[in-house]
């Protein structure tokens, strides 16, 4: 038995009210982090276990959120391969991105040493946290990761450098994924040996190709990484944006529960997804620039989902955007806690 309502949900126990927790919950949404981003740079928190530590659990008390998720980033993969990465005003930057490589597989230098830095914070969010509230710990799905170090710069959503890349470089995609995907597996299974509860694979960009392509290239990278998490006994979330209609080939041996973007409503993703697979999701981060009636008004409609279904975790359909006011994710948070679930 456990006492977190996100694990009994995960082990599709019943429990009184859904449970929740936000994607990049810690982060500009919060006036706590703003406060602690005037004086830090987001690599320098990141790095710091004291720090690190500290931004992680700023959303406990903040929001009130049933699970704290790893103050990282996924690109951390990629620095580990020898990546020279900054994070500036315009987001990620790499030194030198893979397209302007003669030979990208040979340019990467694994060294799974490199996200030792990573366990010190994890071993100092164990020691700090609330006995009640799970760690969460994430990596990138390949394809996302591969966007970034293909592209170089991350703001724009539209990698058209990674998908011609891909459409004209099939066979080293093919290495650069193995070669993420087995980094990502020493790296989850470190983040598991230092006490992480739950895993979640982040596949923001799993719209920018065509489902097929996506499945033939990235499914058995994702079913690889599952696996190894799994095997350690770590429920694993698997978070591929944008699939649409992909989420019915979702398998269960690719993950525990699916998280599922504003597109599809939760009932329809629930006739569409297997059975044997939970769902977390999916609220528009943009309703929380409305007004908060018409907040209460939308959120009102999930009532009915999670009176009937047990094995969901409430979260948004993509992460926070950094200009949310404060006090409306608050509300959110709090109208969770004080809905009538009807179970
Ligand atoms: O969710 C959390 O609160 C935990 C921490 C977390 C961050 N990034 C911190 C962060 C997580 C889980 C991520 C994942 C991540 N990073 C993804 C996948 C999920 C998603 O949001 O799409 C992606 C695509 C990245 C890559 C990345 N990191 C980008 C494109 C940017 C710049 C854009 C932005 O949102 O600012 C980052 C920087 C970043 N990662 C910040 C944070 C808190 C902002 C740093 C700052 O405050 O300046």
């Amino acid at each position: 038995m456990t006492n977190s309502i996100l694990l009994q949900t995960l082990a599709k126990e019943k429990t009184e009210r859904p449970p929740f927790w936000f994607m990049r919950q810690a982060g500009r949404v919060l006036p706590s982090y703003m406060k602690l981003k005037e004086k830090y740079s987001f690599w320098e928190m990141m790095q710091d276990p004291k720090l690190g530590a500290q931004v992680t659990l700023l959303p406990i008390d903040d929001l009130g959120v049933d699970a704290a998720i790893l103050f990282s980033d996924i690109l951390v993969i990629p620095y580990a391969m020898g990546m020279g990465l900054e994070f500036t005003d315009r987001g990620p930057e790499f030194d030198i991105p893979l397209s302007e490589r003669k030979d990208p597989v040979a340019a990467l230098h694994p060294e799974p040493e490199k996200l030792n830095y990573i366990y010190n914070v994890i071993d100092q969010i164990i020691a700090t946290k609330p006995q009640h509230i799970p760690l969460i710990g994430f990596c990138g799905a390949p394809l996302t990761v591969l966007c970034y170090m293909i592209e170089g710069i991350g703001r724009s959503k539209d990698f058209p450098k990674t998908i011609k890349y891909l459409y004209q470089n099939k066979q080293t995609v093919k290495k650069l994924i193995d070669a993420i995907t087995e980094l990502s597996i020493i790296y989850a299974k470190g983040q598991i040996k230092h006490g992480i509860k739950v895993f979640q694979l982040f596949e923001t960009h799993g719209g920018l190709i065509p489902f097929e392509l996506y499945e033939e290239l990235f499914f058995p990278a994702v079913k690889k990484i599952a696996r190894a998490v799994r095997e350690e006994g770590i429920p694993f979330i698997y978070f591929p944006k944008d699939i649409g209609t992909g989420i019915q080939q979702v398998t269960p041996d690719m993950c525990d529960f699916l998280s599922i973007d504003w597109q599809t409503p939760m009932d329809v993703a629930r006739n569409m997804v297997d059975k044997n697979i939970g769902l977390q999701g999916n609220i528009d981060p943009r309703l929380l620039y409305a007004d908060q009636q018409t907040i209460e008004k939308e959120l009102n409609k999930y009532v009915e989902f999670g009176s009937k279904n047990q094995d969901w975790i409430i979260n948004l359909g993509h992460g926070f955007l950094p200009d949310i006011p404060y006090k409306n994710a608050r509300f959110l948070a709090d109208w969770i806690k004080k809905t009538d679930w009807k179970r």
